[in-house]
């Protein structure tokens, strides 16, 4: 492996985002960390009539966009440059490998071809992937457009997992509201907070991962979501929810609507957002006589202040799980950092909720918490998680790279 300038070209598809990134590292026992291009075509508008992610639809949305996203971020990064022979012709035989590695991407395909005429390989060194946790049809587009990549300009693929991902996206540059706490002290723990995971994960060093506890139904993401939906919300859930409490500065003890915490005080790590959500669909047909809310009843002053009580109360129960849990693992395993990561992280309130915990504990405690742009779904972090992978000799051979929906980090 080169010690200098190693550039990795990243790719994430694991949900509704289209991402492919271009990061370059430098150094290797201090790392250094250069964001050249991170390109992010988000679904959000597709999936809005359905109020949640459709996998068939963010699939072929993956496939239409990706080479789209590839020449984006490989001309942000100055890396595109146009073939010296245009109308260059693939031979069969490449051709037929591309066909069978791209055999359910009709489309992917196509543009594929195009571009390889277009285009000469790119000055990068190593290709990474998500290959999971996520939804299975989604993963496989992005690993087999990975695969393609990878055969095609004859460079190795790094496999990624979407979870160390998030973990690690608190490495990428200027990423920390307090640049002191950059560095990761171990042993660390890490509250990962996504539509689709609540995981606390034990991180021990680089590559060293192990989940302490995690969420039995719901993720607090996906609670945000179903939660926003019930109310006559858009989607995504989370910053639709955390804008309507921003309306109103009332004391969570004053409010008139009140939710449980669910598991808040078991012994163990774990967590579980259903019944929230449960608790809301009661509450609001109790309300209102059914759910989602959205008849002239929400249009009302009594009907927009509800909503905005009850988001209040949404927000405050998931973050008061997610901190107390988060507390109660650092104390116990006498951790050295707290690392934050995915969607939810971006959620304002938690912040700086977590922020204030951690102050007026006293905790001496390096506390890395992600930009909002890097704590939802990007392919930077997933270019830096990669690298640690292939510091640490986790190349594949692009024959062997498949995805995998329920990947556990270890
Ligand atoms: O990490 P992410 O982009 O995708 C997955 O890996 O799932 O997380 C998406 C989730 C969605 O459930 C969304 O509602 C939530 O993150 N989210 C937020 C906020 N921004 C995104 N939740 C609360 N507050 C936010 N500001
Ligand atoms: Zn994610």
């Amino acid at each position: 492996m080169k010690q200098k300038g190693t550039t990795i070209l990243a790719i994430e598809t694991s949900c509704d985002d289209t991402g492919i990134a271009i990061i370059k590292t430098s150094g290797k026992k201090k790392p250094c960390f250069d964001i050249l291009s991170n390109i992010v075509s988000s679904q959000v508008k597709i999936h809005q009539k359905y109020g949640g992610v459709y996998p068939t639809l963010a699939k072929r949305e993956h496939q239409k966009n990706l080479v789209t996203v590839l020449k984006e971020a490989l001309k942000k990064a100055g890396v595109l440059r146009k073939s010296k022979c245009l109308g260059l012709r693939l031979t069969s035989r490449r051709l037929e490998k591309l066909k069978e590695i791209l055999k359910r991407e009709e489309c992917l395909l196509k543009e594929l071809e195009k571009f390889f005429k277009k285009y000469q390989k790119p000055k990068i060194d190593a290709i990474a992937v998500t290959v999971g946790p996520g939804l299975e049809p989604c993963l496989w587009v992005g690993v087999n457009f990975a695969k393609t990549l990878s055969y095609y300009w004859q460079l190795p693929i790094i496999p990624v997992n979407h979870i160390e991902a998030h973990i690690l996206a608190n490495l990428l540059p200027q990423i920390s509201e307090n640049p002191k706490s950059q560095q990761i002290k171990f042993p660390a723990i890490a509250l990962v907070v996504s539509g689709g995971h609540t995981q606390l994960v034990l991180m021990k060093k680089f590559g060293n991962y192990k989940i302490i506890g995690e969420t039995r139904d719901d993720a607090a993401g996906e609670c945000f979501d179903k939660t926003a939906r019930i109310l006559g919300l858009g989607y995504p859930g989370g910053p639709a929810i955390a804008a309507e409490a921003a309306k109103i500065k009332v004391q969570s003890s004053k409010l008139k609507v009140k939710l449980p915490r669910p598991m808040i005080y078991t012994k163990d790590y774990d967590f579980s957002f259903s019944g929230l959500k449960t608790a809301v669909l009661y509450a609001v047909k109790k309300k209102h006589g059914k759910a989602p809310l959205r008849s002239a009843f929400s249009r009302t002053t009594e009907g927009r202040q509800y909503i905005k009580q009850m988001c209040v109360e949404i927000q405050q129960a998931i973050i008061d799980v997610l901190i107390k849990k988060t507390i109660k693992a650092v104390k116990n395993y006498k951790a050295k950092s707290i690392i934050l990561g995915g969607g939810v992280i971006a959620n304002k309130e938690l912040r700086r909720q977590f922020k204030l915990k951690i102050k007026n504990l006293k905790l001496k405690i390096n506390f890395l918490i992600p930009p909002k742009n890097l704590c939802t779904d990007n392919a930077a972090m997933v270019g830096i998680a990669g690298y640690f992978r292939w510091r640490n000799g986790k190349i594949d051979n692009w024959e062997k790279i498949k995805a995998e929906a329920n990947l556990r980090i270890r």
